[in-house]
């Protein structure tokens, strides 16, 4: 059957403001109209594609609902490989790196930098081709990477066309895939209703989302991406510094963390660091600390790599927010209501900067859900917020053994 032209004209029209307004929404966070119009576009469209099948194409917003589910991820070979950062836990080691950067590149004059979140999420690499996504590829050991482009295109903050013009012919844009906070404690908040395991962190729930081999269990998980790196480029130029060519990026539709800054010097690195971990609570993400990077490509390129990590950027870690140690026993304490509420008395452990020996353990249900027993090896992971309201902010995650956490 041929298809109308008015037909395919209609649905080339719904795609670009579907996807125009899916950038508003998900990119710049400013919708434009009700989510029932936007579904009511979604539904017209599906409806066209529906009753014209030639209609469909991978870059259509209707197939970000996923996907028959596969065997297993096909390996991908990185063009230029997915680089690892060297990391620094103190302020004289971002002044020796600082120091080290100038004498190699033989200035005397302050380095700029680009500061960022360092994302607590997983990497990941998107092949654009044309301004359209054709792959989605996990970091893996740096060189081969697994193929999510199924999962990846479920994700509503990636573009499935780049929009906007001027685009390279080939485009790799990396980034960190994580999910919401809010996402998260939803997710498990519904698990837990069901009866069903729940997540340790966010971290972990996007990576047990981002591999599945179903991708339309992905579609219901709320994940997102921030973009920070490039990969191969080809066929049109980015800015002559990293921080124009990432935000070059928001006007192809692609995310980038609002937080991304340029600073000079040392002073304005340990200042960043300072601001951000001041912050690290209130956002709506997990980090674990702040990039900074030689803003000047031409610099970069004098400073080169070692081994699996370039030399012209350094991340600095916060104090890690989780750690292990064993549940020694497990007393019960007597509210001023009558209330009983298990305590967990703890080997002492230090959690972001903070001596932790005993946690709450909210109610015996929880203990005998999670199945925590004397003796176990558990995690404690900060909550600054969300939904484990308790009168500590000390979390006890899990029971039985690391490994639930730990995982991948
Ligand atoms: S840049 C060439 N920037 O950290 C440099 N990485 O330890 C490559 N990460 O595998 C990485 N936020 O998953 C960079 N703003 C950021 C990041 C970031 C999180 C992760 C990324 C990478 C790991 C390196």
């Amino acid at each position: 059957m041929s298809i109308p032209k008015t037909d395919s004209e209609r649905a080339a029209w719904l795609r670009d403001r579907i996807d125009y307004h899916n950038y508003q929404y998900y990119v710049l966070d400013n919708p434009e109209i009700p989510d029932s119009e936007y579904d009511r576009l979604l539904r017209e469209l599906q409806e066209l594609e529906a009753r014209y099948p030639e209609l469909q194409s991978p870059d259509s917003p209707t197939q970000r609902v996923g996907a028959t589910p596969l065997d297993g991820f096909d390996e991908v070979q990185h063009r230029i490989p997915m680089f690892s950062l060297g990391n620094a836990f103190f302020g004289e080691e971002i002044e020796a790196f600082d120091k080290w950067v100038r004498d190699r590149l033989g200035t005397g004059e302050q380095i700029v930098y680009a500061a960022e979140p360092k994302l607590d999420g997983l990497a990941i690499s998107l092949r654009y081709e044309n301004g359209v996504l054709v792959q989605a590829a996990t970091r893996g050991d740096g060189q081969t990477g697994e193929d999510v482009t199924q999962n990846v295109r479920t994700i509503l903050s990636v573009p499935l066309r780049l929009l906007g013009e001027r685009w390279p012919d080939v485009l790799e844009v990396r980034g960190e895939i994580y999910m919401p906070i809010d996402g998260f404690n939803a997710m498990n908040e519904k698990a837990r209703k069901a009866g069903e395991k729940t997540f340790a962190s966010p971290r972990n729930a996007a990576a047990g989302s981002l591999r599945q081999l179903d991708s339309r269990i992905t579609a219901q998980c709320p994940l997102a991406m921030f973009c920070y790196g490039f990969g191969e480029v080809e066929g049109g130029p980015l800015a002559p510094t990293h921080s124009e060519s990432i935000r070059m990026l928001t006007q192809w539709g692609l995310r980038v963390s609002p937080e991304l800054k340029t600073v000079n010097g040392v002073a304005g690195c340990l200042e960043f660091y300072r601001a951000v971990g001041e912050r690290r609570d209130s956002l709506d993400y997990d980090i674990n600390g702040v990039v900074f990077k030689v803003d000047s490509f031409d610099q970069q390129q004098q400073l080169g790599f070692v081994s699996r990590a370039p030399r012209w950027a350094i991340a600095q870690k916060f104090p890690a927010q989780e750690e292990m140690t064993h549940l020694l026993d497990i007393d019960i304490q007597v509210g001023r209501t009558g209330a009983l509420t298990p305590v967990a008395r703890l080997e002492p452990v230090n959690v972001a900067g903070v001596a932790v020996t005993n946690a709450t353990l909210h109610n015996e249900d929880e203990i005998r859900r999670k199945d925590i027993r004397i003796g176990d090896t558990v995690i404690i992971r900060r909550a600054g917020q969300g939904m484990w309201v308790s009168p500590c902010p000390w979390v006890f995650q899990l029971g039985n053994g690391m490994h639930h956490s730990l995982g991948i």
